[in-house]
């Protein structure tokens, strides 16, 4: 089934918003992206995953939708979304898009019409109750921004349910109008050439909180079987990318046989990922990928480091996020919110340290799934605590060194968030073109680690399985599939050390660095000795490189 493109593609997510500013209003736009679409092919990813680009009153940037079937106004028409469709195709580029459907925005009109009539058929659209219902304080999603789950409405003389912040009302997906619409909405962007969707909030979508038992809510999972089938009908090689922040014990349900979401985020490995680059030891990342169940044969793990939201970790304990704040050097009153994770993109972790970003990005091009990037991510953006909450990481694409950071031509006070201008992070230091004209940039490395990632199909295709050293810092495993094996080695201290390496017999002959960062010593029969400096690492190919 070589046909599974989203086995070994690498992904890029980006919000048109403060990409790049095609007219100079200080809005990110489609025709600014369409200018960058090269840029992006260059850097060798192949899929792009647009964040919410639908007309929205902007108080959830862009979670919050009021019309499903349009591009918001500030961001361009659907005449040039059309346009970057047909030219990312023509650079190799797939698109998938955020389908946010476990809620509208409260101005959605459908909302509206719910609202202001009982008798509406959008009543029913939405989840309704006469009282406050007495859990109306549990589970929150947003705690400090958001007081209850449920929030009455004057026009519609009732309370209605919102797990997230009260502008955005749940749809009653129990509802077959309601799924109707949704599947309506996907079959309209699906014509209009994307290969699939970034199912927002999937655990929610499903959820039952306030809907009457209805046949439909008898069998939530059937519902994400049923997106499945239309979508595969519509077109047979689209994708659906589902967050989905579940335990353990749940979240096989969402790949289902295979017949359910092809691509579950791995929020497991990205906290596990995060304690263990914390600590300096492999054995949290080793523990969390143990912990994941097998995705079935066409389902896929989605790998990252940093979203657009916070830095979630509420898979560790309180121990271990207290550990995470304190290794990394955070104040957790400046960079904690949601009682639940870090809001800040990962280089002000590091300090800066390019050994260390390099050593986590080698990581996750190297996990046995699909990396997903965030942009910015390629240069190494940092952040602005100044901001308010999440949007502290989202600020505008840093890509040169003049004024806006080349983001916009518009004055800085236009501009729809601003850019980071001071300290190391500051876009005068910190952009695409400074970076290409150093070979030793972070970007110059992504593009390199991204190519080398796709000539190494066996970390998104393969089996794999840990590879057990003598040292505990080191995190080492082996991605096989059909005739190849790739072996990837990562060094989480700062100490330099000597790692022995016990290999089958069969693949104890020759080693290929693939990637080096320092000289390698050629190694004896059966035991490998590699040197690694501190927060070293390297990606081998057992036998000779066929190229
Ligand atoms: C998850 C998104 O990633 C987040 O940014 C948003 O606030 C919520 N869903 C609500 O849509």
């Amino acid at each position: 089934m070589l046909d599974l493109w989203y086995k070994d593609a690498v992904i890029y997510c980006l919000d048109v918003e403060i990409y790049m500013d095609g007219n100079g209003d200080g809005i990110g736009d489609f025709v600014g992206l369409v200018d960058r679409l090269d840029y992006i092919a260059g850097l060798g990813v192949n899929c792009l995953w647009l964040m919410p680009f639908y007309p929205t009153p902007n108080r959830d940037n862009g979670y919050d939708i009021t019309d499903y079937y349009n591009v918001d106004p500030r961001l361009g028409t659907l005449g040039d979304f059309v346009e970057f469709t047909r030219q990312a195709e023509q650079r190799g580029l797939r698109v998938i898009v955020d389908l946010v459907v476990n809620h509208t925005s409260t101005d959605h009109p459908w909302f509206q019409a719910a609202c202001k009539d009982k008798g509406s058929k959008y009543r029913d659209y939405y989840v309704w109750a006469d009282e406050k219902p007495e859990n109306a304080d549990e589970g929150i999603i947003f705690p400090g921004y958001q007081d209850s789950t449920w929030t009455y409405q004057e026009e519609a003389g009732a309370y209605y349910f919102h797990r997230f912040y009260d502008h955005q009302a749940d749809l009653n997906v129990a509802n077959p109008k309601v799924r109707e619409e949704i599947y309506k909405v996907m079959g309209f962007w699906l014509q209009m050439g994307v290969s699939g969707f970034r199912v927002d909030a999937v655990p929610f979508l499903i959820e039952l909180e306030g809907i009457k038992d209805t046949a439909e809510a008898k069998d939530p999972l059937l519902f994400l079987k049923e997106i499945r089938n239309f979508l595969s009908w519509r077109r047979g090689d689209a994708i659906v990318l589902a967050e989905v922040n579940e335990p353990m014990d749940k979240i096989a349900d969402y790949f289902g046989d295979g017949d359910r979401m092809q691509l579950l985020f791995s929020f497991m490995g990205n906290q596990t990922l995060t304690l263990a680059i914390a600590r300096e030891e492999a054995a949290p990342l080793i523990n969390g990928l143990k912990a994941q169940p097998h995705p079935p044969e066409i389902g896929q793990w989605a790998y990252f480091v940093r979203n657009h939201d916070e830095l979630t970790l509420d898979k560790l304990s309180d121990e271990e996020q207290d550990e995470v704040l304190q290794r990394f050097n955070q104040n957790k009153e400046d960079v904690w919110i949601f009682d639940r994770g870090i809001r800040r993109r990962f280089p002000p972790l590091l300090d800066n340290d390019p050994r260390r970003i390099r050593l986590t990005y080698s990581l996750m091009l190297t996990l046995p799934g699909t990396p997903v990037l965030f942009y910015g991510e390629e240069i190494g953006m940092g952040d602005d605590l100044s901001l308010e909450a999440r949007d502290a990481l989202r600020t505008p694409m840093q890509w040169s060194a003049q004024k806006n950071g080349g983001f916009s031509t518009a004055s800085p006070d236009e501009l729809v968030r601003s850019v980071i201008d001071e300290g190391p992070y500051g876009y005068q230091q910190l952009n695409v073109i400074a970076q290409r004209r150093d070979s030793e940039s972070l970007l110059n490395w992504m593009e390199r680690a991204i190519r080398m990632r796709k000539e190494c199909p066996e970390f998104g295709w393969g089996s794999w399985e840990i590879i057990d050293t003598d040292n505990p810092a080191v995190f080492a495993h082996r991605c096989q599939w059909k005739d190849g094996t790739v072996i990837a080695i990562h060094n989480l201290s700062r100490e330099a050390c000597v790692v022995t390496l016990k290999l089958k017999d069969d693949e104890a002959t020759c080693l290929t660095d693939l990637l080096e960062d320092q000289p390698y010593e050629a190694v004896q029969q059966g035991s490998h000795e590699i040197q690694l400096e501190g927060y070293g690492y390297r990606w081998f190919r057992v036998g000779g490189i066929h190229l």
